[in-house]
């Protein structure tokens, strides 16, 4: 071949792969360029502010916010001596700040879980070391006021949680399932007597390295609780304590920590007599106990009826096999998979081959159609990662840090930036059809009729959607208590030009939806507005 062709050649296929980035849908952008600490938890507020934690005991690090008062810290390795620490490791973004205000926490935060409370207080609970029991709260604030953490003294949890995962109930208690060597689930506020109840499931679904940590919990609209560990999930009635109903086990490998697949409960809609899960990614059984950073991931994903009668998994593969990746509810009721990696498994030093596609999952296709690769990001985005949605439709990706302490100076480097994922829907093109909403009611009643009023494109071409987002703890993988419902909705024109008014039904009760606060998106011709939260009580 002569040189020219070779160049010719050369040119035609840098042509070809720079399309095909240029057509992958979506787009990146960095929010903070060192947010001082990597994000192992991630909770987005009513304010628009967005709530970062990490661990407490990772001194020295240099990082983190300089505090009013140091405090001895635990050390990670048994042998060592606690040590001062005079940083914070949670911090308050407001979104357009780029530089996060310090918040004051001083008990252990490690693999902690939280949920927010009816009233908009963020319930945060557990960790490790003298975190192990501790409650801890947040009342949000807006960005011109003064909040902080609270760590109460007067009340601790029953049995000490590290790992486990949280759901708000119909009632606004808060169920707190699991957690290592956490045979048992407890109640915030607690039961009358206080105290644990036994929930064997747990111990029944470990395996020889646990998979049974972080446990996927949904409440499904029919009150009780989907509870999915390694590759097993049952049917739990909270009230009563009963196992109703096992379900097949789901092929593939475990799926929770240490071999983090990720699962979402797709939109409820319609009666709300149905919940569907989905179950995507893990890792392979062989990878955890060898340490094998090489051993492939799973690309494996199951999607269950939880409500049907005799339910099983229906199988089918993602474009990559992941691990650690994050499962994002969008306001069109489709799923973003994001951050994580190929090979290895959860834990620190455990994964390589980061997976830095994401891919949507189209959760209305048949099977078969329901996937599609998107716009691959830079920042490698493994353990102790996050991935939130916005109210204004972008996705915050924060934190990774595969490591003990905070390490800058290795292949997979403690990860500062906090990026945003744009999904298509936010395309210049779109931007015409994007509807505004101009009034909505800031609290609603189960089962009332609401107007919004909304600006944009006139809805002639089908009735715009009302979806309501909760605002999840997202932490390892999984979103505690992310839930995404969708309204009966009529439309009303009005008299004026250029806007019209949704009449809306607000859910019926709190097996649907919990008590708190939501974001509630119009979504025309698949491209939501930007919310705004409302109070469902
Ligand atoms: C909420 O429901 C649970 C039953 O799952 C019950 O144990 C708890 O006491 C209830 N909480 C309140 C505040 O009524
Ligand atoms: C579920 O996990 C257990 C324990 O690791 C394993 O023995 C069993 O074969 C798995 N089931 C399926 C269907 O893969
Ligand atoms: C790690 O996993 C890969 C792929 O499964 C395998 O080929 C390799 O032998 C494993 N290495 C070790 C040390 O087990
Ligand atoms: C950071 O990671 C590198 C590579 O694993 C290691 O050699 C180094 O000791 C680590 N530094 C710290 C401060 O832990």
């Amino acid at each position: 071949m002569k040189p020219s062709t070779i160049i010719l050649l050369l040119l035609i296929w840098l042509d070809a792969i720079k399309d095909v980035r240029l057509d992958l849908p979506g787009t990146w952008e960095v929010l903070v360029h060192d947010a001082r600490i990597a994000s192992m938890h991630t909770v987005v507020t009513r304010f628009n502010t967005v709530v970062l934690l990490d661990r407490t005991d990772l001194s020295p690090s240099e990082r983190g916010y300089q505090r009013y008062h140091c405090h001895m810290n635990q050390q990670m390795q048994e042998d060592l001596e606690p040590r001062q620490d005079c940083f914070s490791y949670s911090a308050i973004y407001d979104l357009v700040n780029p530089n996060p205000r310090a918040l004051t926490i001083s008990t252990d935060t490690w693999c902690s879980s939280g949920q927010f409370l009816p009233d908009g207080t963020l319930l945060h609970t557990g960790g490790d070391f003298d975190g192990f029991k501790k409650i801890r709260m947040l009342t949000p604030c807006d960005t011109a006021s003064f909040c902080d953490w609270e760590e109460l003294d007067d009340i601790e949890l029953a049995q000490g949680r590290w790992y486990s995962s949280n759901q708000i109930l119909p009632n606004g208690s808060v169920i707190i399932v699991g957690g290592k060597d956490a045979v048992s689930v407890e109640l915030f506020p607690p039961r009358t007597g206080g105290g644990v109840v036994n929930f064997p499931f747990l111990a029944d679904a470990a395996d020889d390295q646990m998979d049974n940590l972080y446990p996927y919990v949904h409440l499904l609209p029919n009150g009780h609780i989907f509870v999915f560990a390694n590759n097993k999930s049952v049917l739990y009635d909270h009230t009563n304590n009963v196992v109703l109903k096992q379900y097949p086990q789901l092929e593939g490998g475990p799926r929770n920590y240490p071999s983090a697949g990720s699962s979402v409960m797709l939109a409820l809609t319609g009666d709300y007599s149905s919940a569907t899960i989905v179950v995507c990614g893990g890792a392979d059984h062989e990878a955890y106990n060898a340490m094998n950073i090489s051993a492939p991931a799973k690309s494996s994903c199951g999607r269950i009826d939880a409500t049907a009668k005799d339910p099983v998994w229906e199988m089918e593969n993602m474009p990559f096999p992941r691990i650690m990746g994050d499962m994002v509810m969008l306001p069109t009721g489709d799923i973003l998979i994001i951050n994580g990696a190929q090979a290895g498994s959860q834990g620190f030093e455990m994964a390589s081959n980061p997976c830095l596609h994401p891919v949507l999952y189209k959760s209305d296709e048949p099977l078969g159609s329901r996937f599609m690769i998107l716009n691959p990001g830079k920042v490698p985005r493994l353990y102790h990662s996050t991935a939130n949605l916005l109210p204004d439709g972008r996705v915050l990706l924060a934190g990774s840090n595969p490591h003990s302490y905070y390490n800058f100076s290795t292949e997979f480097p403690t990860e500062l930036k906090i990026e945003a994922f744009s999904p298509e829907y936010l395309s210049p093109e779109k931007k015409f059809t994007r509807p505004t909403i101009i009034k909505l009611p800031e609290k609603i009643k189960y089962g009332d009729g609401f107007y919004i009023v909304v600006t944009g494109e006139p809805p002639v071409m089908g009735i715009p959607k009302v979806n309501i987002a909760s605002a999840p703890f997202a932490t390892h993988s999984f979103s505690q208590g992310q839930r995404l419902v969708k309204l009966a909705v009529s439309l009303v024109w009005s008299g004026r030009l250029g806007s019209y008014r949704l009449a809306c039904k607000a859910p019926p009760d709190g097996r649907v939806a919990p008590p708190g606060y939501y974001m509630v998106f119009v979504v025309y011709k698949g491209v939501p507005s930007v919310a705004k939260w409302t109070q469902l009580l």
